[in-house]
């Protein structure tokens, strides 16, 4: 019996290298291994504002690039979340067992209700944990790929589950998170402090899928580099106490960027820095674009190649096909919680 793995990705703002890199990357070696269910999460999306023509260009859009990128839907299932009504009614369940003070302390939470000022975030932008956890262990799920800003709410999502547990008899399974080292969290291309967003304010941020090759080479061209000329991977934090001129501060610009080339080029990050000894930026930058579009063109060639029909088609047969594990863990949760059956 292979393990399941469930994940996601909400269909708002641009999807970009970290959502690919974090998360798609990894899901497409991991089908071979785990029954996979990957889904496109459309609730969670409307947990901020989302223009509906758009919200449904975006729910195509992605179902498409989990295609073009190599999801097989004879190995995998893929499906949008409010075809299956019980991702919902789950969730309100798990709500009554859900405690506010664990909800508040979400970092996502409080990232996401600053920026639109707290007074406007929706109860749905609070309860965004609760619904996720609903999504993973409705399907019995055993391991949870994500990038690295996800770890949090698979963290609570474990605290309800254990907590269900207790109360109820056992029920869910303790889901474990996956998380790959290089790729868990891609760093913005114009602030290597914060992570590569959607939601950032300027495009210079992110190097989204479907960018064209122009605007590759000039986010490329632009993305920030640390001081020094050396083409080097480091991040070890700077040493105050140590005056050694060898040991300097970190790079995390240029080691993102390393990164980046690596885990989209397939050589490590050891052999990048040994092709540009005595080179410097500008090299490494336009090779680094080279490689980024020589990445996304094939893909976005792809996506221009799934119709609109098809992808609809694998995503009602995808419901389909997972429905029926969702309502079968649905019911005995209901019979858990002394629901008249
Ligand atoms: P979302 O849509 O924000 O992001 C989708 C996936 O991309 C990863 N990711 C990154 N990885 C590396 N570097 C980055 N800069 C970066 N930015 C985003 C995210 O970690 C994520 O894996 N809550 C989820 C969606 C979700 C879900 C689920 C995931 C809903 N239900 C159940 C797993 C299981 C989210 O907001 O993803």
């Amino acid at each position: 019996m292979k393990q399941r793995i469930f994940s996601g990705i909400q269909p708002s703002g641009n999807l970009h290298l970290g959502n690919y890199l974090g998360a798609i990357q990894n899901w497409v070696k991991l089908q071979d291994e785990f029954e996979s269910i990957f889904c496109v999460v459309d609730l969670h999306a409307i947990t901020v504002p989302q223009d509906p023509a758009e919200l449904r260009r975006k729910t195509i859009e992605i179902a498409k690039i989990y295609l073009a990128s190599g999801i097989d839907p004879k190995k995998s299932s893929i499906f949008v979340q409010s075809h299956v009504a019980e991702h919902s009614e789950l969730a309100w369940i798990l709500n009554t067992i859900a405690k506010m003070p664990e909800l508040e302390k979400m970092t996502q939470f409080k990232d996401k209700s600053q920026k639109e000022g707290k007074e406007s975030a929706s109860v749905g932008l609070f309860d965004y944990p609760v619904l996720m956890a609903a999504d993973i262990l409705l399907y019995n799920t055993e391991v949870v790929p994500v990038g690295e800003d996800q770890l949090q709410h698979i963290e609570i999502t474990r605290t309800l589950a254990n907590r269900f547990n207790k109360k109820f008899g056992d029920t869910f399974i303790i889901p474990e998170h996956f998380v790959k080292k290089e790729g868990m969290r891609i760093m913005g291309l114009d602030d290597a402090s914060k992570k590569m967003s959607k939601s950032a304010k300027s495009e210079y941020n992110y190097i989204a899928l479907t960018d064209s090759e122009e605007i590759i080479r000039k986010k490329i061209k632009k993305a920030v580099t640390d001081s020094g000329s050396e083409i080097v991977y480091r991040d070890d934090p700077p040493r105050v106490d140590d005056a050694s001129p060898r040991v300097e501060a970190g790079k995390p610009a240029l080691k993102n960027l390393i990164n980046i080339y690596s885990l989209l080029s397939n050589k490590s990050t050891g052999d990048i820095e040994k092709m540009y000894v005595g080179r410097g930026y500008g090299d490494f930058k336009n090779d680094l674009a080279d490689v980024v579009v020589n990445f996304l063109q094939p893909l976005q060639a792809k996506i221009e190649a799934i119709s609109d029909d098809e992808v609809l088609q694998i995503l009602k047969d995808g419901a389909d096909k997972v429905r029926p594990i969702a309502q079968q863990k649905l019911t005995e949760v209901k019979k858990r919680v002394g629901f008249v059956i």
